[in-house]
């Protein structure tokens, strides 16, 4: 499918269709195989896009990684007042009969909306809500323009992203509602120049750059600016993560006016991430990791239930550059049952600036700009 200057248009069937303007072409969600009712293949409808409501109810041989999939894109719009709703329901709330039915069960989980290889995208108004796994994924693409959509999936349904991104460059995320069970928008390699402004992520596990590195990969993200972040009831506030063995570097991030409401842990680098089905094996030290240099924690404030910042960075190689001006965390009153932690600083050199409470988070080592720590010479280009 080759597209140009196309906008598909979700409208809710309450709502009379927007006018478009001349030269533009406009395409029927149900020509592109949407089921109305989620199990019959009618196209009377022109509203909701409902997926089916678990893999059971596809043909085996054609259980698709993507439920909407668009590839090679160049200038395509996808707008309106509808929802994209993936019918992905806990599995507890699934009823005995039907439960090897429910995606969990039935194999493959597909990403609801994906883009591949597309250029000047753009995403607006539209709702997404109960994705089986990621809800929205631009990969290979640029020049993404994302704005006031929401998303939302409840916090406990597993690996369910809110936007994924990767080999993606040029995006701008802004004014958008992300509530799901895994990372209100993640960031994985290859991903450059990405712009997100006005972000409301509850419930989740906050904004995420990777994981990065796994299996002693090459990985390379930089220049990523989020402002005015708003994250809620969150594992994570704003993260970075990568796997031990990796290679390649993460630089030029900036968090800057991001608020936070009983979120875990608001600020953290984990060098040492292995998610649990890592295995073992994958999870020692290693001598090699994805350096991380240049990282603005700016306006940084909110209630923590966790720990308040855990900059845990590898020893092979130390976080550089990183810096914190006005952050300011306390204990939410409903603090973890398993009581707080102190915050951690390892391998980590930069500075803090203004005002910092409780000072004890200010815990970054100087490096006065000569000393660099001890690390070992790049030995790829990213
Ligand atoms: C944002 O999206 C909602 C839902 O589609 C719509 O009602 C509202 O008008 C949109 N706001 C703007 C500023 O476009
Ligand atoms: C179970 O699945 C059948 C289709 O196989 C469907 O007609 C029925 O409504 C489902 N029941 C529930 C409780 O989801
Ligand atoms: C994206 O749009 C811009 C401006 O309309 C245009 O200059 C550019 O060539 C487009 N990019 C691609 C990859 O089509
Ligand atoms: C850092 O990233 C921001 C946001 O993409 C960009 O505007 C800025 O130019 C970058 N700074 C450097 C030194 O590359
Ligand atoms: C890896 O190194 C860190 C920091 O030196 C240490 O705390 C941790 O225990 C080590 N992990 C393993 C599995 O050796």
């Amino acid at each position: 499918m080759l597209i140009a200057g196309a906008i598909l248009c979700l409208v809710a069937s309450t709502a009379p269709a927007p006018a478009l303007s001349a030269g533009r072409t406009t395409f029927s969600v149900s020509s592109f195989g949407a089921a109305g009712n989620g199990i019959a293949d009618d196209s009377e409808i022109d509203g909701d896009v409902l997926a089916p409501p678990g893999m059971g109810y596809w043909p085996k041989a054609r259980r698709p990684l993507q439920w909407l999939n668009f590839k090679w894109l160049d200038g395509f719009t996808i707008q309106g007042t509808g929802t994209v709703d993936g019918q992905s329901t806990l599995l507890r709330s699934v009823s005995p009969a039907n439960v090897s039915q429910h995606w969990y069960i039935s194999g493959v989980k597909p990403t609801l909306i994906r883009f591949y290889s597309s250029f000047n995208v753009s995403v607006r108004n539209i709702r997404i809500t109960n994705s089986p796994q990621c809800h929205l994924k631009f990969d290979s693409s640029g020049g993404i323009k994302v704005k006031n959509i929401t998303i939302s999936s409840p916090g406990d349904s597993l690996n369910t992203d809110g936007i994924h991104l990767q080999n993606t460059r040029d995006v701008d995320i802004r004014s958008s509602s992300i509530g799901c069970g895994d990372d209100c928008i993640s960031i994985q390699t290859g991903c450059s120049n990405v712009h997100m402004k006005n972000i409301n992520c509850n419930p989740g596990h906050g904004i995420s750059l990777g994981g990065l590195g796994k299996d002693n990969s090459l990985a390379c993200v930089s220049d990523v600016f989020a402002e005015h972040i708003n994250v809620e009831n969150a594992l994570y506030g704003v993260r970075i993560k990568t796997w031990q063995g990796g290679k390649g570097t993460v630089r030029n991030v900036t968090f800057s006016n991001v608020r936070v409401a009983n979120v875990a842990t608001p600020i953290a680098i984990d060098q040492f991430y292995c998610d649990a089905g890592g295995g073992g094996a994958r999870c020692g030290n290693r001598s090699d990791a994805v350096g991380i240099t240049g990282v603005a924690y700016r306006r940084v404030a909110g209630t923590y239930t966790y720990q308040p910042v855990r900059l845990a960075c590898s020893d092979a190689r130390p976080c550089t550059g990183v810096s914190m001006a006005d952050v300011r965390l306390s204990p939410a009153s409903a603090a973890g049952a398993g009581g707080l932690r102190q915050p951690l600083c390892w391998k980590s050199y930069g500075e803090a600036m203004g005002m910092i409470e409780p000072t004890g988070i200010a815990c970054l080592q100087r490096s006065n700009g000569f000393v660099m720590p001890l690390t070992k010479p790049f030995n790829y280009t990213c």
